[in-house]
């Protein structure tokens, strides 16, 4: 099944960083720049606190917005928590859930993540489900084991026509934030053995129509390779997401491979 199908994405995780007024001044020059496209998906996905004024600065732009982070239920008491509704009604179309930041700092489970995605989906919102292994877990020969757990964990009792809406991304944690990128060769191995295991699941069209993005480390001067890899639709972007022009680059780049 050819690649072709699949629209790249571009995703930025600002994680805890940019107050709302640095973040609305990133996004109007990424909009600026690539707010027209729509050859490949591009979104921001700020803190809580800037997606109401990152929502006004990209209006009617084709870059979508995501948030970080919600909590499963759609209000109620819980003190500090942030709902898929309240994301919603801020123009938010993707959700990134079960980053590895939360799983190991927040002690998030997969039967936690996967009460997220659940309710994401129910509130039309777009999850973007991380997975990935720790150095020891490559080391240990464990990685498929571990992101076979955490998607068979996160996407339980999931339809495929609902899966079609989900977004994987692959993110070795031994790769975020240090400057260590999986190569493309191994990031691929992985991919292909996701996208395996999503039409054992979901059936090959449900599959051959999820995107699976690469995380870790990556920037314009390895964005290319990765990208090119029949299984690598996109990408997670940390650190080089900060700056509108590495953002811009990588969004660029993708689009010159379609
Ligand atoms: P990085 O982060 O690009 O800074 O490695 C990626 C991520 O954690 O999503």
């Amino acid at each position: 099944m050819s690649k072709n199908i699949r629209r790249y994405l571009i995703a930025g995780n600002w994680k805890m960083n940019k107050t709302a007024s640095e973040g609305t001044a990133l996004v109007r020059e990424i909009h600026h720049e690539i707010g027209h496209q729509s050859d490949v998906g591009a979104v921001v996905c700020p803190p809580f606190t800037a997606l109401e004024s990152c929502a006004k600065a990209l209006e009617g732009s084709t870059v979508q917005l995501g948030a970080q982070n919600m909590y499963p239920k759609s209000e109620g008491a819980y003190t500090g928590e942030v709902s898929p509704l309240m994301l919603r009604s801020l123009f938010c179309t993707y959700v990134i859930l079960g980053h590895s930041e939360r799983r190991e700092y927040f002690k998030e489970s997969d039967a936690f993540i996967n009460e997220k995605v659940v309710a994401a989906l129910d509130s039309s919102l777009k999850p973007i489900l991380c997975v990935g292994e720790t150095l020891e877990q490559r080391e240990a020969d464990e990685t498929t084991t571990v992101v076979e757990t955490q998607l068979a964990g996160g996407l339980k009792g999931i339809t495929a026509d609902q899966a079609e809406n989900v977004v994987i991304a692959y993110e070795p944690v031994w790769a975020i934030g240090t400057g260590k990128t999986a190569t493309p060769d191994m990031a691929q191995e992985v991919h292909g053995f996701i996208r395996k295991w999503l039409e054992g699941n979901f059936g090959e069209a449900a599959a051959s129509k999820m995107r699976i993005l690469y995380g870790g480390s990556m920037k314009p001067a390895n964005a290319r390779d990765l990208l090119a890899k029949e299984d690598i639709d996109g990408g997670l972007i940390g650190g080089a997401s900060l700056q509108a022009k590495s953002f811009v680059e990588l969004v660029t780049i993708a689009r010159s491979l379609v």
